[in-house]
């Protein structure tokens, strides 16, 4: 009896040794969200992609120069700021603040880093809301706010909760419109300078909180979305401090960020493309990896060599590239190559959805293509974007603590879909 009692004794004191890193990584947070598509008209999401790329570059390029000067960075940054709503898709997500929690939904966003509600329903106040001595305000590409700063209970997904986050309460703002504020999951350093009087302050992101508060391991997201075909759906899994096995297939490929600018200032990553076997559509270059664009934009010269491969055309009425049936029949995969594995993007999956090309201004029997122009040639230090149409392909993961990017296949990657 006696060796059997200490050997299950025993036992219990290993597993939970060994449990007790496997609880905590399986204690992230997973918070599903709806993506809604935002396309006011014909050459609407082309102008709104491109235009987002302009000002992530001008945002990005404004930074390094400051940062060369000896200057704050941020005070580069304000007149640049990369506009929210002004995107082609938004994601929103419903976000508890208080105790009891009164729900708000907040867009998304990985482009800025402060978290703020009272643009739609007014703030609820509990026992847990204090209001600290600071005002907030930020200025975005696409509209602005300003309030007070509270600190309070914010609860993400399924009942975990983050004590004492900073939360900005609007009492101005504008270009929020059918949205209560921002859950803002970027670089930590774009709060620099939105408080005052306490202007040389960060404020800890909902993700730095998690992991400070030893909610989740890792100061990390990880991003599941899925190819849709309709406007509005909510099949979006964002997952704080670790990875939702369930997602991806395979295992996760993890990529250093990249050192060159503009794209440093970002999720930037050196990669490759590739068409077919033997086309080189753009040598090893930095770019970037970003939710907030819906195409797959890759350097003028590279999108050249990508309409001679394929025969596409430009569509003056969407702006997308549109190849005919035979041209799709012939159409090869792309490959994506960076941190020592290559990403298929098949030919199915470089089509804009057919469901959706009367959404865009298009026509119903057309086929257009996720690849666009970024707008500028390569050699400048931000040459293509992976967008949405790429991330609904592949499982990726934002790793702010190991500084690196990570891609994995999913069971939608070589799905026919489109
Ligand atoms: C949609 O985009 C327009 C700009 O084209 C912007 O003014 C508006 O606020 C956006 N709406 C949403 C819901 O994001
Ligand atoms: C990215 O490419 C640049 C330019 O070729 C190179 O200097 C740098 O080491 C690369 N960085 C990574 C993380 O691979
Ligand atoms: C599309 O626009 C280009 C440049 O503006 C023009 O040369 C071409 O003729 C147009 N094509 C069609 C089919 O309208």
């Amino acid at each position: 009896m006696f060796p059997t009692a200490s050997l299950t004794a025993l036992l219990v004191l290993a597993v939970s040794v060994v449990a007790k890193p496997i609880v905590v990584r399986d204690s992230f947070v997973t918070l599903p969200f709806a993506k809604q598509l935002n396309i006011t008209g014909a050459l609407d999401l082309v102008h709104k992609d491109q235009a987002r790329a302009q000002a992530l570059r001008a945002h990005g390029t404004a930074r390094a120069n400051a940062r060369a000067q000896g200057l704050n960075p941020n005070s580069a940054s304000a007149v640049t700021s990369i506009g929210v709503t002004n995107v082609a898709q938004v994601y929103v997500a419903n976000v508890g603040v208080g105790s009891p929690a009164t729900s708000y939904s907040l867009l998304i966003d990985t482009g800025s880093s402060n978290t703020w509600l009272g643009a739609g329903k007014t703030y609820v106040k509990t026992s847990t809301s204090t209001q600290t001595s600071d005002r907030v305000s930020v200025t975005y590409g696409s509209g602005s706010f300003s309030g007070t700063e509270f600190t309070d209970t914010v609860s993400l997904g399924s009942g975990l909760t983050i004590t004492k986050q900073s939360i900005g309460v609007a009492s101005r703002s504008s270009g929020f419109q059918g949205f209560d504020g921002i859950l803002g999951i970027g670089p930590t350093d774009l709060t620099l300078d939105t408080l005052s009087p306490d202007t040389n302050t960060q404020i800890p992101t909902v993700t730095d909180n998690l992991a400070s508060q030893g909610t989740i391991p890792t100061d990390l997201v990880a991003v599941s979305f899925e190819p849709t075909t309709t406007t509005s759906v909510t099949n979006g899994e964002l997952t704080f401090g670790g990875t939702d096995s369930s997602k991806f297939t395979g295992s996760i490929t993890f990529i250093g960020l990249t050192g060159t600018s503009p794209a440093n200032e970002f999720w930037g990553i050196n990669q490759s493309i590739r068409y077919s076997t033997g086309t080189t559509i753009l040598s090893s270059t930095a770019g970037i990896v970003d939710t907030g664009t819906t195409l797959i934009l890759i350097a003028t010269d590279a999108l050249t060599r990508y309409r001679s491969a394929t025969g596409a055309v430009l569509d003056n009425t969407t702006g997308l590239l549109r190849i005919t049936s035979a041209q799709f029949s012939n159409l090869k995969s792309l490959f994506f190559t960076t941190g020592g594995a290559t990403f298929e993007l098949t030919a199915n999956a470089q089509l804009w959805p057919r469901s959706l090309n009367t959404a865009i201004g298009g026509s119903a029997s057309s086929i257009y293509l996720v690849v666009n122009d970024l707008g500028s040639n390569s050699g400048e230090g931000l040459d293509f974007i992976n967008g949405y149409t790429f991330l609904e392909r592949f499982y990726s993961v934002f790793d702010t603590t190991n500084k690196r990017v990570g891609f994995a296949t999913t069971s939608f990657t070589t799905a026919t879909t489109n």
